[in-house]
């Protein structure tokens, strides 16, 4: 099914999880199944208000799944994807996208090493799942900040693969604690592949321990769930102009490229709206992108040939834009 298709469903429970984390289940409104996914697959939610953000599915994959799982921490900072989560009814219909994939399992690595943080872990538990079944070779270490706040936990020290599930609370003992450095540095199994979810630092704290240890680019697995804190005070106006028709737009300091493009009449899709799903992409024909994005590999970036209109900017005067 293409990634595009909506689908209407129903939200079938709505559980806690922890004091700030609710747990969804979605399931079709006349209960057929729903389409397959993989493990690291997301959906977009279509919230009342016409907030649309991105979550990951936990539950197990399944070639028919009867049902989508995700969990949504209740964020202060939300603007509007969390609240609107967490104010949803059991009964409720809302609309979603099918599933897509930017955070794929590697096929064939010898052996995974996980890492999540906090609600990272809602990708992670479907990598862990699927793994399982596989019979392949992981390990799942898991941190929060306490065994209050932890997701899941029940269902993972009681799963097939509670063996191999570490968890590493910020209050407890030194010797629970997350050495990253030492775990990536001691041989795991040569070919190991690694992926993150979680918050930002987290992620590049586990990355940076990964690299230290010398783990290859291409071992090293990532999705973010919210863009990067950008200092936007020294953002000036730059222009951007059409491939198509030649003509050429300003892009004010204070406004997306997305936003002043709506104004003159040309839509670009966007999701998230903050550098994460990759909705946005547009190709870059000329100029050089001041990327903001979380979605874009570093190589990819280093390219300069395409960039996130919702929220990256200029480093020249003009961008040419296949548009
Ligand atoms: Fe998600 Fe731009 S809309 S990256």
């Amino acid at each position: 099914m293409d990634s595009s298709t909506s689908l209407q469903v129903r939200v079938a429970r709505k559980a806690a999880e922890t004091p700030d984390i609710c747990v969804f289940e979605l399931r079709t409104l006349d209960g057929a199944a729903l389409p397959a996914f993989d493990a690291g697959a997301h959906v977009d939610v279509h919230l009342p208000e016409g907030v649309v953000r991105q979550y990951s599915l936990c539950n197990a994959p399944d070639e028919a799944p009867q049902c989508y799982e995700i969990a949504v921490l209740r964020d202060a900072r939300s603007r509007g994807g969390s609240v609107g989560m967490h104010a949803l009814q059991e009964g409720q219909a809302i609309t979603i996208s099918a599933p897509r994939n930017h955070f794929p399992l590697a096929k064939g690595a010898p052996h995974h090493v996980l890492f999540a943080g906090g609600i990272g872990i809602t990708p992670i538990l479907a990598m862990a799942h699927t793994l399982a079944q596989q019979g392949a070779s992981f390990e799942l270490h898991y941190c929060t900040r306490s065994c209050a706040t932890t997701a899941f936990q029940r269902r993972m020290t009681s799963s097939a693969f509670a063996d191999r599930v570490f968890f590493h609370h910020d209050d407890g003992d030194a010797a629970q604690k997350l050495d990253a450095q030492t775990l990536l540095k001691s041989p795991v199994v040569e070919g190991a592949h690694l992926y993150v979810c979680g918050p930002s630092g987290f992620m590049e704290w586990i990355l940076a321990a990964g690299r230290q240890a010398g783990w290859s680019e291409d071992r090293l697995h990532r999705e973010y769930f919210a863009g990067a804190a950008i200092d936007t005070s020294d953002d000036g106006a730059f222009e951007v102009q059409i491939a198509s028709t030649g003509a050429v737009i300003t892009v004010p300091a204070d406004q997306a490229v997305t936003t002043a493009l709506a104004t003159h009449g040309i839509e670009v899709a966007t999701s998230c709206e903050q550098g994460v799903c990759g909705t946005c992409l547009v190709r870059v024909l000329d100029g050089t992108p001041d990327h903001r994005d979380m979605y874009l590999t570093d190589e990819e970036r280093a390219l300069n040939d395409q960039f996130t209109p919702c929220c990256s900017r200029a480093r020249s005067a003009r961008l040419v834009l296949e548009l």
